[in-house]
């Protein structure tokens, strides 16, 4: 048995944090979950709620001293795994001051804590949004910097928060392309197109695509995030440093994706176009080269990503 270990995740509610949580306890570790459900669903956490390794609060983390508190509530607790987060772009514009506290702000005022209390390691969640509309293809962590034009506060958000974890005395940004897999809220116009496809493939309706189809994603599934989180937040061995792509480095087309959604969910292959979406990007790849030279691969491949997120869709549907 490994040394039992105490995580605070935050954002243990959301589609990936709920993933990292249930990982963490599988392997006999102690999880402080914070959550307030301002994009989560206590439904995520189902599988794990119960397991008494699992401490829940239900809070923001804007309050402040938060990790102070939950040390001396939990002397083990020395990581951090930190996701939660205002997770829309369009909300982040409409939302600005609001987005830059929460994003932002708390980042740097958690990070500031457990700094100063020594923890182990903090590992942030990033983004492709932090890269802005231009960029080399397959896009490397050095494409952003301090004159990228972000698209919103989301991202700008984001961006300072990644590189406070470089220069910081500790800590680590996991820049994330486009993930996927159960637990993905297909609800809203802003959710991730493989949650919609599955969706709507799945209730028998055709699905829109925005232009010509041609826009590629660069797509990875949860398990092989968490499997990333695990690398950074040293589980095994020590935590990684500074900022890293979490990404297959492999683009898939917006068509070829709804066909392939289309064949795993056996059904017809409907598909409308509409004009392109305002603000989106044509082609986001990443560049992983730097966390797979840390002993990162991705396990899943798309078909069998989809495959497994058709499944679980269908059960919670059953
Ligand atoms: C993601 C974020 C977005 C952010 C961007 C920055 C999500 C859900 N969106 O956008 O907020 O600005 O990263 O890097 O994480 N599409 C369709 N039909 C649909 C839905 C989407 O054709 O019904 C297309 C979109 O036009 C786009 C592609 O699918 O070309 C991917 O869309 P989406 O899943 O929203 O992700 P991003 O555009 O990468």
């Amino acid at each position: 048995m490994p040394n039992r270990l105490t995580c605070l995740v935050t954002g243990c509610a959301g589609f990936v944090g709920s993933h990292l949580a249930e990982r963490l306890l599988v392997l006999g570790h102690t999880v402080v979950g914070v959550d307030n459900f301002f994009s989560g669903h206590r439904r995520n956490m189902a599988t794990f709620a119960t397991n008494p390794n699992f401490h829940f609060y239900e809070r923001s983390i804007t309050d402040p001293d938060i990790i102070t508190e939950l040390r001396e509530a939990h002397p083990g607790l020395d990581r951090v795994m930190h996701l939660a987060a205002i997770v829309s772009v369009p909300y982040s514009i409409d939302h600005e001051e609001e987005t830059m506290r929460v994003n932002w702000e708390a980042t740097r005022a958690m990070h500031e804590e457990a700094t100063t209390l020594g923890f182990h390691s903090f590992v942030y969640a990033g983004s492709a949004a932090e890269y802005g509309d231009t960029k080399t293809l397959p896009t490397p962590e050095t494409d952003a910097d301090d004159s990228t034009v972000h698209l919103s506060p989301y991202g700008r958000a984001k961006y300072l928060s990644s590189i406070l974890m470089k220069s910081g005395a500790m800590g680590c940004s996991l820049r994330f392309f486009n993930i996927y897999g159960s637990r993905q809220d297909p609800s809203s116009p802003y959710s991730g197109v493989i949650s919609i496809f599955i969706d709507r493939f799945l209730a028998r309706k055709g699905v829109t695509i925005f232009g010509d189809g041609e826009n590629t994603r660069d797509f990875i599934h949860v398990s092989d995030v968490v499997d990333a989180y695990m690398l950074a937040a040293g589980i095994d061995a020590p935590p990684l440093r500074g900022i890293y792509n979490v990404a297959t480095g492999k683009g898939t087309t917006i068509r070829t994706l709804a066909e392939t959604v289309a064949e795993v969910a056996g059904a017809e292959p409907v598909i409308e176009f509409a004009p392109p979406r305002q603000g989106d990007i044509i082609h986001s790849i990443a560049d992983p080269s730097k966390i797979f030279a840390k002993g990162f691969t991705p396990k899943v491949n798309l078909r069998q990503g989809l495959e497994s997120t058709v499944d679980s869709v269908r059960n919670d549907a059953g």
